[in-house]
């Protein structure tokens, strides 16, 4: 057993007493009923599991949580897509996700929304050349599966967010 704490899109949870085969994403959706995290494929091949973990160096990056155990992230600091939205205001990414149609049936959307946001902000602490965002966009959202064929326009969504603030994002 694990005494776990862990922040959650700013919040600190627990000392809670987990199992240490208990998977974060079932501590996620059975202890806290955080349920925006979804289970597709349980053997970290869709990533629909994904959130994204805040490293003490300031950096982001998106783990997943279906076969990775909750005592794991243990003292770490988290999100998931409950933590996107300020105040009742979507993120601007959600709302390009939502002006491209980017997603249908919406089960792969938060691993995809927590994949842009930490390219998002990769691109602001290292920014690429203009020619490089394509290629860059596309190997941050691969291995994301969506059984809708969203790919495009989630794409298509991350790249607008990027574009709208080139000062940001691309290297001069
Ligand atoms: S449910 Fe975790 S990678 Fe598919
Ligand atoms: S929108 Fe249905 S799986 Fe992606």
């Amino acid at each position: 057993m694990t005494a776990l704490t862990v922040t959650i899109n700013g919040r600190a949870y627990g000392p809670t007493e987990v199992r240490d085969d208990l998977s974060m994403n079932d501590f996620l959706r059975e202890y806290l009923g955080m349920t925006g995290t979804k289970f597709g494929c349980g053997v970290a091949q869709c990533l629909s599991c994904a959130v994204i973990v805040d490293n003490p160096d300031g950096t982001s990056n998106t783990s997943p949580t279906c076969i990775v155990a909750a005592a794991s992230f243990n003292g770490k600091s988290i999100r998931t897509v409950e933590g996107h939205a300020k105040n009742g205001e979507l993120s601007t990414l959600q709302k390009a996700f939502i002006t491209h149609f980017a997603f249908q049936c919406g089960y792969c959307t938060a691993g995809f929304l927590n994949e842009g946001q930490a390219l998002l902000e990769r691109l602001e602490r290292q920014p690429v050349a203009r020619a490089d965002l394509e290629k860059t966009i596309a190997e941050a959202l691969d291995g994301h599966l969506c059984r809708c064929t969203g790919y495009i326009k989630y794409h298509q969504a991350v790249r607008d967010v990027v574009l709208a603030d080139a000062g940001r994002y691309f290297a001069s």
